[in-house]
């Protein structure tokens, strides 16, 4: 009789007594854990905070003492990057190297939930969150479902529109070159390197990985099942497959080793290189690295089996894949967070620093890690290769630009070009315009709390206004229209408009949110635990050595014939063709020095 209720008539029924669900409004400060009670009241779980009352707001007296003594991020990010005749000194006296490296390394790894707590489908802690290794991680659970807008209470009830949104806050007008001048070469390592974790599964959603390890295992190189690796193994002294192009080893083509490679169809069979990661024949850059690291894993091959002659192929294999994981953490930590840090503070990749410490070796990669990762505007719009230039049609998926030049004049040409700087806005190419877009809808559909929340996650302030977070009125005023409420900012467009600090190529948020990701992930790798931190590990003194000496720049001398050119996260300040490359010897007796000048002054006197 007559007609069935109404959906709304019926939602009415049930729902419309309630408000929204009270933690909507993040109500709970320094880290206290929201649960709903009921339908409209709330619990803050403020369990060894420090803090205590209805919202975790009021600290106890330790707290309150600790936190009036804390400098801010932005005072010690002063601190350690001026000053510079003070650390000189400090860098030399060992112990004092030790004790601040010690406090970098715990300070920022313990702003990092380990073992893992959430991730996209659940915002309270689940054994299937825990163990369900094929989701990134959440720093922080995603927004409840039944929110009045996007962002929890703040702001709008529809977010912006992203090709507006990208149109005009982050599509670059000019390329702002960055004031660190970070170069390529620094670039393209990058995304070598962090494709090894960030893997997103396309098939699944944003909310998943295909990457089993969560962390530094080299899948880029070795491939991630154990199929792919034995398909890139030559099985003969624990050696990678390879070729030899105009005398220079290089990887082997996929119609030889049959693995499964991404090209576009206009790249002929006879040019698609095979390597670890499926995705690297995207532009030179990577492949560039790939035929580093083949090169190298066959080198410590060579020396490992001078050592051993009696091991086996598979002991090589596996004993030079863990010598790369420390060299790649060692080259991590000294060369590329020593270049994007700005410290005058020298870093040092030591695991010992943390025997005394209460340190979990675990690591499991978070989406708001891969997301603040999306470096694009450190794309050019251009490439620099020798005296041509590219375009973004002629670069990517050029695969007969690795041997046309081969690896010395590759890595010559990244080193000497300037990348764009990420913070401060309107700096994204168009090339790549459409990935940062991409990540923006990721991160809505995965509801990702305001960059606010994550400030405050982070130990930093929230931003008060949208000049707040600019630094300037122009981007400002146009957040302001599309988003109304600094709270409703989202994570990423934050990063991205950000006023970078002085000089830098990020802002605060990049660096706070940034550093305690990287170092928890390159200290909880398994090799730097107390047990497998000794030589034995890598073969004995010899394999040990390799890692403790790593560098980019020994990373290029080893592996390329005949002079080897200047490789440096930043571009050099002195630009000389007759000067452009370093004597190999030169390289391996300065181990850990990577400065170009300073190659190029004892080159000089040697001449
Ligand atoms: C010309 C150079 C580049 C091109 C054409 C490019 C293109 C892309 C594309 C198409 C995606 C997938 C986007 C999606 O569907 O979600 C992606 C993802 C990504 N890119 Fe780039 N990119 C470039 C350089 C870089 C650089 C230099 C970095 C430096 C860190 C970087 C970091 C990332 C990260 C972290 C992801 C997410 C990967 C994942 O989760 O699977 N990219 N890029
Ligand atoms: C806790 O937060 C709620 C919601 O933000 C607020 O209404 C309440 O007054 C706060 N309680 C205290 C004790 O500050
Ligand atoms: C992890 O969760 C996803 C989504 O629920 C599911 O499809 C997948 O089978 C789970 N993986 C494992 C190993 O349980
Ligand atoms: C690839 O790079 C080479 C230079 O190494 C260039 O001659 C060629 O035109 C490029 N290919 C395409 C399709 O642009
Ligand atoms: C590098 O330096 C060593 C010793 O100074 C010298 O014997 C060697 O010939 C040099 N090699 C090159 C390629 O310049």
């Amino acid at each position: 009789k007559g007609t069935p209720p109404s959906r709304a008539f019926l939602h009415s029924l049930f729902f419309v007594h309630h408000t929204a669900n009270p933690c909507c409004s993040e109500p709970c400060q320094n880290r206290g854990v929201c649960t709903s009670v009921g339908y409209d009241s709330y619990e803050c779980d403020c369990t060894r905070t420090g803090y205590y009352g209805q919202n975790c707001t009021i600290p106890e007296f330790f707290t309150w003492v600790k936190v009036s003594l804390k400098p801010t991020p932005d005072t010690v990010h002063y601190i350690l990057t001026h000053f510079k005749g003070l650390w000189n000194v400090i860098n030399n006296i060992p112990f004092l190297r030790d004790a601040i490296m010690g406090y970098v390394l715990t300070s920022r790894a313990h702003l990092i939930d380990s073992p893992p707590t959430y991730n996209s489908d659940y915002g309270y802690k689940s054994w299937e969150a825990y163990s369900n290794l094929s989701y990134f991680t959440r720093t922080l659970p995603p927004v409840p479902e039944d929110c009045p807008t996007p962002m929890g209470v703040s702001g709008k009830t529809e977010l912006p529109d992203v090709k507006i949104l990208a149109e005009k806050l982050l599509l670059r007008r000019k390329f702002i070159p960055d004031p660190q001048r970070t170069s390529l070469m620094f670039a393209f390592f990058a995304q070598h390197f962090t494709h090894q974790f960030f893997k997103t599964d396309m098939k699944k959603g944003a909310a998943f990985t295909r990457a089993k390890n969560h962390g530094v295992d080299l899948s880029h190189i070795y491939g991630e099942e154990l199929e792919r690796q034995h398909k890139l193994r030559l099985f003969r002294d624990g050696k990678l497959r390879y070729q030899v192009l105009d005398g220079e080893v290089y990887p082997p083509m996929v119609s030889e080793v049959q693995v499964d490679m991404h090209y576009p169809p206009h790249v002929p069979e006879s040019r698609r290189f095979a390597v670890g990661h499926e995705a690297f024949g995207l532009v030179p850059g990577l492949l560039m690295y790939a035929t580093l690291w083949l090169r190298e894993h066959n080198r410590v091959c060579d020396i490992l089996k001078k050592e051993h002659p009696d091991w086996d192929d598979e002991r090589l294999f596996q004993t030079t894949r863990l010598i790369l994981i420390g060299e790649t953490i060692k080259i991590v930590i000294e060369d590329y967070v020593q270049h994007l840090s700005g410290y005058h503070f020298k870093l040092k990749f030591d695991p010992e620093i943390l025997f005394n410490q209460h340190f979990q070796y675990q690591n499991r990669i978070s989406s708001e890690f891969n997301t603040l990762y999306h470096w694009h505007p450190l794309m050019p719009e251009d490439f620099h290769i020798q005296d041509e230039v590219y375009s973004y049609s002629q670069f990517l998926f050029n695969t007969t630009m690795l041997t046309d030049y081969g690896i010395s004049n590759l890595v010559e040409s990244f080193t000497n070009q300037v990348a764009g700087r990420v913070a401060g806005g309107r700096n994204v190419g168009r090339a790549v315009l459409m990935v940062a877009m991409k990540s923006l809808e990721n991160s809505r559909q995965m509801r990702f709390q305001s960059l606010n929340a994550y400030r405050k996650r982070f130990n930093m302030k929230p931003y008060v206004s949208f000049e707040d977070l600019t630094g300037e009125q122009e981007m400002s005023a146009e957040l302001e229209e599309l988003y109304g409420d600094v709270e409703a900012v989202e994570l990423y467009t934050g990063l991205l408009v950000e006023k970078p600090r002085p000089n830098s190529i990020f802002g605060e948020t990049m660096v706070e949110m940034g550093a305690p990701y990287s170092l928890k992930g390159l200290l909880g790798n398994p090799i730097c635990s107390p047990e497998y931190w000794k030589p034995s590990t890598f073969g004995g003194r010899v394999g040990f050595n390799i890692v403790n000496t790593a560098s980019l720049q020994k990373l290029v001398c080893d592996n390329v014939k005949g002079p080897c050119p200047i490789a440096s996260f930043h571009v050099p300040d002195v630009k000389d063709s007759v000067q452009g490359t370093i004597n190999a010897s030169t390289a391996h007796s300065r181990q850990n020095e990577v400065n170009p000048t300073v190659l190029l002054k004892e080159r000089s006197s040697e001449l």
